[in-house]
Order: structure tokens, then C-alpha cells, then sequence
């Protein structure tokens, strides 16, 4: 590991102009984590000895956001943005140390901790006082280019905005990762100078400083350049996401998830899949959602903060914060709600909603139905059209179901209220009284049939002629 490292430097205290946010760009999010965040993470199993973020940029708001992710970074605060090299100059003045400092953007989330592993590995090899981990991309359009000396050192890094045409022909870009020795960076980095097109201290012109204090300066290439890319608009925020998308469905394929496909399938990266899981098309996996071994997913399904046990069918619905069971199915669209519980071989089916409710082992909730604050107990079939009548304007009530309940077709039941074991209401009831065990709560008027009312109502009609024809009299 990287023991010998001193101090992580971040840099995100930019405005992010180009993304045209309210929010600092560092806020937006990929895979279901900030972009800092994502950046912290790869960071964090380096166990730098220090971590400084210099922030600036909605401020308060990425303060306490990387409160929340560790109490031990440190945040700097710039307050004028007036570039890298002054940010980076900031998180040094407030640390003093010897040793190796490794300073990147916070706006390029898919560098990997191996990448960055390679890089110390490497700089420590070469042993020279900075190093500049370069990337060879397809488009280098936007980023800083690598001028290299006749020892295949860095002699400068050009912004695209300084360089002159030829100077943009060079395809070898500077990443913004870097490790200098913390002696050799701080002799120069008081020198810089902002004469250029963006009127700024630029960090990587420490590089040609280095460079004429007799100082060397190593490129290591990085083998992925689809790591090194840097998000300044929402386009590129875009790209990385599906970049991301890409390497986290790479990775549960390769672990023995069946993803369908793979393009529009959306999982965050704190989801936990098991082996045999089968991922349909348009799927979102999102926040903490956990699935158990051999459960269905999909197609067309988003399931926030939610635990799916094993060999579960879950298709064509929504679900936040919910648990489904062992071999529970679910679907077609359903919408489960925060605290909805369904037991092992439960069913939640077509156009049912639930929020806040246990539906116990076996009980069936087939279709057109909502449940609100209930426990539902084992084995009981709730009808087609029941509502469970959970608000009374301005309390919500309590329904308990008990074991082996038959609730019959568009029931109302109006909580609070208890329906006891083995109990059965008729169909099209409102159940406002409890209904003991084994009883059956009818709760409508009773029929009457008036008979000949159309013959004489609707004297001339179809349905009159039809009825004549039936033997029906008036
Ligand atoms: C920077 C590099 C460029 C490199 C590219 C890689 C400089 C001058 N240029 O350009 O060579 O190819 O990254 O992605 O460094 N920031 C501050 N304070 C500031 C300005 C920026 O903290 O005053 C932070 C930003 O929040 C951002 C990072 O530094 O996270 C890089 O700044 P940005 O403006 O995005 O630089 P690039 O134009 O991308
Ligand atoms: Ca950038």
C-alpha cells in the first residue's frame, strides 16, 4: 500500500461553469454517489497520511457533504477562484511535512484506486522529484498537453487555450493527476504567474519551473484513458456516467449476473447482486438495493434502497425502500412504498400499490388494489378493487389482517380496523367494524330487483326489445 504517501491533495473548489448548475459540479452525481464522493473513494484505501479538499464552490453545502463521507478530510476554503495552482498553493500552505503529495481534480470520478496505485509505483521506481500521469486520448480537445524533453521528460504542459496549433496536434494529455516531492513543489509553487488566456495560477506550471530548477519530471502513461476523463459539462458528465454504467455491469456479468442488456441497464455502485440473477432491459438498480440469489429482475423496473430476497420476480414496477421476499412476485405495476414488507411467496400484482404495510407469508395482493399502514398475516387473498381506507382526513389508521383471510372483491376497509383469522368479508362491502375470526362481515345494502322497470322506463329502447323477447313483463 501506499504508506509513503504524506498528503492527497483534491482540487474542487471550481464553480463549474460549463455544467450551468445551481449546484457545485463536484455535487453531481454518478452511479448513485456525488462526484466527490466517487473521487474520496478511490482515493481512500491509499491511507494518505493526510487528505486536504480545497473547496469554494457552493462551499457550505460540499463542507458538510464531506463531513458525512469521513471526519478526517480536511477542507481548505478559496475563497477566489483564480486556478489550480492557487488552490493547490492553499491545501500546502496549511500542511507541513515532508514526503510525496498527490494532488488530482475532484471532477474525474472513474480514475481507479489500482490506476493511482500504479502511478505511486511507478514515480517511486523512476524516483524523480514529479510526475504527471499523461493519457493518450482520441480527442484531447479541452485538456492540458504534454510536452515532452528529448529524455521523454516533461519540459511543460500547455493549456489548450495557450497552445499554439501544432502545440494542439499532441494527443498525450495531462490528466491533472500528480505526485511531486512536497520540497521540490514548494520551492516553485510561490512563482507562479497567471500571464495567460485564463488569467489564472495554473498548477501545471509548476511543471516548467520544476523543470528550470534542474528538476525532472517523469510522464506515466495510463493504459485506460476512459479513467483519466474530467467532467466540465453535463456532456461529459454524460459519457463518465455510461462509462460508469459500463465497468459496474462488467463487473456483476463477470460475478454471475445475467444482464440482458447491458446498455440500459442502470446499477449504482453500492448495489449488491448474488449469483444467477437475471437483470431485464430498462432496469435501474439504485442506492443500497440488495438482491438475492436467482431473483428476476425486470424489464422496465426501479427499485431504490430496496432488498430483494432470493428466486423473487419483480417485473414492470417501481419500489423505494422496501423489502420483497423470498420467491415474492411482484408485478406488473406495482408501486411499492417506503416500509412495504412482503413475505416470503407473497404476491403484489397488477396495480396495486402498498406503502408501510407487512404482507405475511403466502397472502396474495393480485390486483387493482392499495394498502396503507396494514399487516396483512400468512396465506390470506385480499380481492381485485380492495382499498384499504388507511386516512380520514387527517389521521392515518391501522388495518390488521389475521391468517387465512378471504377479503372479497372491492372492499373498503375503513381503518382502524381488525379482521380476524379465517374471516371473510363480501365482496363490495365498507368494513368500518371489526370482523371476528371465521365470521363473514357484509357491510352493503342488500339487493332489490324491480322488476319490468325497464319494459315501463325505457319503453322504446334495445334493451326494452331484448327483455320482451326474453319473456320479461311489464
Ligand atoms: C485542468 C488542467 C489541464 C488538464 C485537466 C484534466 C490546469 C490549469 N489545467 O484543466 O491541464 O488537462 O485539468 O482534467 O490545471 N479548481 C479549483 N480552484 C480553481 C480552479 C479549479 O479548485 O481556482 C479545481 C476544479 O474544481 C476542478 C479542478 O481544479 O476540480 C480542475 O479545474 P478545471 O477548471 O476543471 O480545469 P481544466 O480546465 O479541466
Ligand atoms: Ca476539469
Amino acid at each position: 500500500m501506499m504508506s509513503k504517501l504524506e498528503l492527497v491533495i483534491v482540487l474542487a473548489a471550481g464553480d463549474g461553469t460549463r455544467m450551468k448548475s445551481n449546484k457545485a459540479k463536484v455535487l453531481h452525481e454518478i452511479a448513485g454517489q456525488t462526484i466527490i464522493q466517487t473521487v474520496l473513494a478511490a482515493v481512500e484505501p491509499l491511507s494518505a497520511k493526510n487528505l486536504t479538499v480545497v473547496v469554494g464552490a457552493d462551499k457550505d453545502v460540499v463542507v458538510e457533504h464531506i463531513s458525512k463521507i469521513s471526519t478526517k478530510i480536511k477542507t481548505v476554503e478559496q475563497v477566489k477562484r483564480n486556478g489550480t495552482g492557487a488552490a493547490a498553493q492553499l491545501a500546502l500552505d496549511e500542511h507541513n511535512g515532508d514526503g510525496t503529495v498527490l494532488i488530482l481534480a475532484g471532477d474525474t470520478p472513474l480514475l481507479t484506486t489500482q490506476t493511482l496505485q500504479e502511478f505511486f509505483t511507478a514515480h517511486t521506481e523512476q524516483g524523480h522529484d514529479a510526475s504527471v500521469l499523461t493519457a493518450l486520448l482520441p480527442d484531447p480537445t479541452g485538456y492540458g498537453r504534454v510536452i515532452r524533453n528529448d529524455q521523454g521528460l516533461i519540459a511543460q504542459i500547455i493549456e489548450e487555450k495557450d497552445a499554439s496549433s501544432s502545440q494542439k496536434e499532441i494527443d498525450e494529455i495531462n490528466t491533472g493527476v500528480y505526485l511531486f516531492d512536497l520540497k521540490a513543489l514548494r520551492q516553485v509553487i510561490s512563482k507562479l504567474e497567471s500571464r495567460n488566456a485564463q488569467k489564472e495560477f495554473y498548477l501545471t506550471d509548476v511543471i516548467s519551473l520544476i523543470n528550470k530548477n534542474g528538476g525532472l519530471i517523469s510522464a506515466i502513461v495510463s493504459n485506460d484513458y476512459t479513467e483519466t476523463l474530467g467532467i466540465n459539462d453535463r456532456s461529459q458528465l454524460a459519457e463518465c456516467v455510461a462509462i460508469m454504467r459500463d465497468r459496474i455491469n462488467h463487473q456483476h456479468m463477470l460475478d454471475g449476473v445475467t444482464i440482458i442488456d447491458p446498455t440500459t441497464t442502470w446499477i449504482d455502485s453500492q448495489v449488491k447482486i448474488s449469483a444467477d440473477v437475471v437483470i431485464h432491459p430498462s432496469t435501474a438498480l439504485s442506492g443500497k438495493t440488495i438482491v438475492g440469489a436467482k431473483a428476476i429482475i425486470g424489464p422496465r423496473t426501479t427499485l431504490i434502497d430496496c432488498e430483494v430476497g432470493s428466486e423473487a420476480t419483480v417485473v414492470e414496477s417501481f419500489a423505494i425502500k422496501s423489502k420483497i421476499g423470498p420467491s415474492a412476485q411482484v408485478g406488473p405495476y406495482t408501486y411499492l412504498r417506503k416500509g412495504t414488507v412482503l413475505d416470503n411467496e407473497s404476491k403484489a400484482g397488477a396495480f396495486v400499490e402498498i406503502k408501510n404495510s407487512t404482507v405475511g407469508k403466502g397472502s396474495k395482493i393480485p390486483h387493482l388494489t392499495y394498502v396503507g399502514d396494514a399487516q396483512i398475516g400468512q396465506e390470506s387473498n385480499i380481492g381485485a378493487a380492495t382499498v384499504f381506507v388507511n386516512y380520514d382526513g387527517e389521521n392515518k389508521h391501522q388495518t390488521k389482517i389475521g391468517d387465512q383471510v378471504r377479503i372479497g372483491s372491492d372492499t373498503m376497509l375503513v381503518a382502524p380496523v381488525t379482521i380476524g383469522d379465517g374471516a371473510y368479508t363480501a365482496a363490495g362491502s365498507v368494513i368500518n367494524e371489526d370482523v371476528p375470526a371465521g365470521a363473514l362481515g357484509v357491510g352493503r345494502a342488500k339487493q332489490v330487483n324491480i322488476l319490468g322497470w325497464v319494459l315501463r322506463k325505457r319503453k322504446d329502447s334495445k334493451s326494452a326489445t331484448a327483455a320482451k323477447k326474453a319473456g320479461a313483463k311489464e
